[in-house]
């Protein structure tokens, strides 16, 4: 009896006690990075599912800083089986990230749902990296580590008992009354009762996605024939038109590093096989060798959706999904035995024979045909949960077939999420809307992944020229001619000036590499947009709503926000232009910057209008940029080859460049057998500028030939 009688109170005070928020308490668990357990969090996380271990190192040498904001300030509640979490968010406050969006940048003020899918053409949340991580223009990071579609209120919700709350407005008689009255937090909700959160300090908001990626294991260091240039063939092709295709390029003088094969390399595709094709490569191990003769390596398009006819359907079938998709089957990568049914099939048909990597396709959506959330799995982790990371297994369960080789991969994925950073797999989608494409290489910067603005088809050689510029300053070189059959020579007005591109590709090799290894050892992400550049101040203009009342009375001002030039590496900003694009406005942060291809001076902090003309993509170097580049040819080099070295300099500050360099295919890098080859630049006693190059310390990779320096920037003048 009296049993009962306190039983109600206490549950009541239990439930009472949850609803209340709570500020998190925070564990410091590298520098620089806190965690906090919320509830209690699901066992099945992004981290779990990369598998993902910090680049320990990396972390260590940014060094301590304190927690970046009031912890009071932060809350979380659990009710109804969701956890609800508060962040503060200032008046004058930027938010960047949440994935991999596709028309803006700035994300505050957005309302998201965080959910793996196709690019849909709305950045509502749903797209191919929906990263539930932000980073603030104060200069820090939140990363919530969830497998669940998680709702984002990027600063929309006003509480009654914000701290700065918002004065009421009469829109009777007040013009400033605002649609949207300012928030203060940052809300989100996780329909999981209990969560795992994790903040990482700055002191800049470059530093906060440094130990982002570094907490996740560090970018990607892809080897270097993944930066050279890599063409997709039609979907049909047959090894003699392959090895045709690959003649052209050499015979015409462009270069190709890789062939990507599209799904006919199979013998059947939605669903696959997972076996090549009789007619068309009747004896694959033959045709891989030839190709690895000429210095092309091969790339195979899969999706993970297993036909009746693969040779291990009957082994894989205890363990896959209850749904279908194209009416394969969904292996469960959760589970070891459907991971080496699966992987010991493309170990030994492909990746045994001398196939250098994969495209993983069809891992992200769309909801069509892929499998619904009531779906079921045999590991029993969830269809949602398995939607959000379903990616990340197949990319992470390939890598033991190559580590096992000691070779480094690098190719294609059409998702991924949160702790995928360093997976070596680049993201596209057939998407193809040339601006957008860009906002995504921006947007890639803060969402732990890379991006390609892949080339596929044209209406006209201007446009062609235009989209091939931007996919040779970005991680993949690639047209993906699947279905067009298209290359680089196909518009005869701009094919010189298509190859002069690929070939000045090639020439940065040695820029984009050391660019790589900074995204590895140091987390910097090697394109990225111009919010996480030092001295960048561009205003966010507010825009009136064009809308009339009729139309929307809550309509929002429009952002003006910059999303079409971006960084590419410590020192370039790249400036495209579109299709029908004369001219166009480039905002320059402070300090001096130099025409890339002139070296002369273009300003300093200000908007620069500019018409280059349709030959030229703008590039501007920063003031004391050193650019190690090298002679234009079609092949990355080879392991241990020792290559010249073409160094360019840029202005007149003195400044030193850290060249990447290890044998550029292997894994050995892990073991320490690299070198950073210090480049130095200074005055000497006559005030003439000097360039010198560290040696290699005994033993270690020396791929370094001879060196000559480039002063681009007339200082007699
Ligand atoms: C698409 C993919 C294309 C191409 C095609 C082949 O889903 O995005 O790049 O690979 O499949 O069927």
């Amino acid at each position: 009896m009296k049993f009962k009688q306190l039983l109600l109170p206490a549950l009541l005070l239990i439930y009472s006690l949850q609803l209340v928020a709570q500020p998190p308490r925070w564990i410091l668990v590298a520098p620089g990075v806190w965690k906090a357990l919320i509830g209690k969090p699901e066992a099945y996380n992004l981290l779990t599912a990369s598998g993902a271990k910090p680049f320990a190192a990396g972390l260590e040498k940014m060094g301590s800083v304190s927690f970046p904001f009031d912890q009071a300030e932060l809350a979380a509640t659990i009710s109804d089986g969701k956890t609800s979490l508060r962040f503060p968010l200032d008046e004058d406050e930027q938010l960047y990230g949440f994935g991999l969006h596709f028309q803006t940048v700035h994300q505050r003020g957005k309302i998201l749902q965080l959910h793996v899918d196709h690019y849909g053409g709305k950045d509502n949340g749903r797209t191919h990296a929906p990263t539930p991580f932000y980073v603030s223009s104060k200069g820090y990071g939140v990363f919530v580590n969830s497998a669940r579609y998680i709702n984002v209120y990027a600063g929309s919700g006003v509480r009654k008992d914000s701290k700065n709350a918002p004065t009421e407005k009469d829109r009777n008689t007040d013009k400033s009354w605002p649609a949207h009255p300012y928030s203060d937090a940052v809300e989100m909700l996780v329909p999981a009762a209990g969560v795992e959160v994790y903040i990482f300090a700055g002191p800049t908001a470059l530093d906060a996605v440094r130990r982002f990626n570094l907490f996740n294991g560090g970018g990607v260091l892809p080897p270097r024939w993944g930066l050279g240039f890599t063409q997709r063939v039609k979907s049909l092709f047959t090894d003699e038109e392959v090895a045709k295709e690959a003649a052209a390029f050499e015979e015409k003088g462009y270069p190709l590093d890789f062939i990507g094969l599209e799904p006919g390399w199979q013998s059947k595709s939605y669903p696959g096989t997972f076996e090549w094709d009789k007619n068309r490569y009747p004896e694959p191990q033959k045709f891989v060798n030839q190709m690895l003769a000429k210095g092309i390596r091969l790339n195979l398009w899969i999706n993970p959706y297993v036909s009746r006819s693969a040779p291990f359907y009957n082994a894989i079938k205890p363990y896959t999904a209850s749904h279908t998709v194209w009416v394969g089957e969904i292996p469960d990568f959760n589970i070891p035995a459907a991971r080496k049914i699966f992987f010991d099939q493309l170990q030994k048909n492909q990746v045994g024979i001398g196939v250098s990597g994969y495209k993983i396709d069809e891992v992200d959506g769309y909801d069509h045909y892929l499998w619904p959330d009531v779906a079921t799995f045999p590991s029993g982790i969830t269809a949602e949960q398995m939607r959000q990371t379903y990616a990340m297994l197949a990319m992470r369960y390939t890598m033991p077939m190559f580590r096992n080789q000691n070779k480094r991969t690098y190719g294609l994925v059409r998702a991924n999420n949160g702790s995928g950073v360093s997976f070596p797999y680049v993201i596209y989608n057939d998407y193809y809307n040339h601006e957008d494409f860009i906002t995504a290489l921006i947007n890639s910067g803060t969402a732990g992944v890379l991006w390609t603005p892949e080339v596929r088809a044209s209406k006209t050689g201007e446009e062609w020229l235009r989209r091939f510029q931007t996919v040779i300053f970005s991680p993949m070189a690639m047209i993906n001619a699947w279905s067009s059959g298209t290359k680089p020579w196909s518009y005869p007005q701009v094919a010189e000036q298509v190859k002069e591109l690929a070939l000045l590709r090639m020439q940065m090799m040695p820029y984009w590499y050391s660019e790589f290894a900074k995204y590895h050892f140091a987390g910097t992400p090697p394109f990225r947009g111009m919010h996480l550049e030092p001295g960048f101040h561009a205003e966010v203009k507010k825009e009136a709503g064009s809308s009339s009342l009729e139309e929307n009375p809550y309509a929002e001002a429009v952002l003006k926000e910059i999303k079409d030039q971006y960084m590419a590496g410590e020192y370039l900003l790249v400036a495209p232009l579109f299709t029908g694009q004369k001219t166009r406005k480039v905002v320059l942060p402070k300090g001096k910057w130099y025409d890339f291809y002139s070296g002369e001076y273009a300003g300093d902090g200000e908007v620069l209008t500019i018409e280059p003309g349709l030959n030229k993509i703008p590039v501007y170097a920063k003031d004391g940029a050193i650019i190690p580049m090298m002679k234009p040819r079609l092949h990355a080099p080879k392991a241990g080859e020792k290559v010249d070295l073409l160094i360019r300099f840029y202005g007149t500050k003195p400044s030193q460049y850290m060249l990447y360099d290890d044998d550029g295919e292997t894994f050995n890098y892990e073991k320490g057998d690299y070198t950073f080859h210090q480049l130095k630049v200074e005055k000497n006693k006559a005030g003439s500028l000097i360039g010198t190059i560290s040696n290699a310390p005994a033993g270690k990779p020396n791929t370094v030939g001879n060196v000559t320096w480039k002063f681009m920037t007339d200082t007699v003048k």
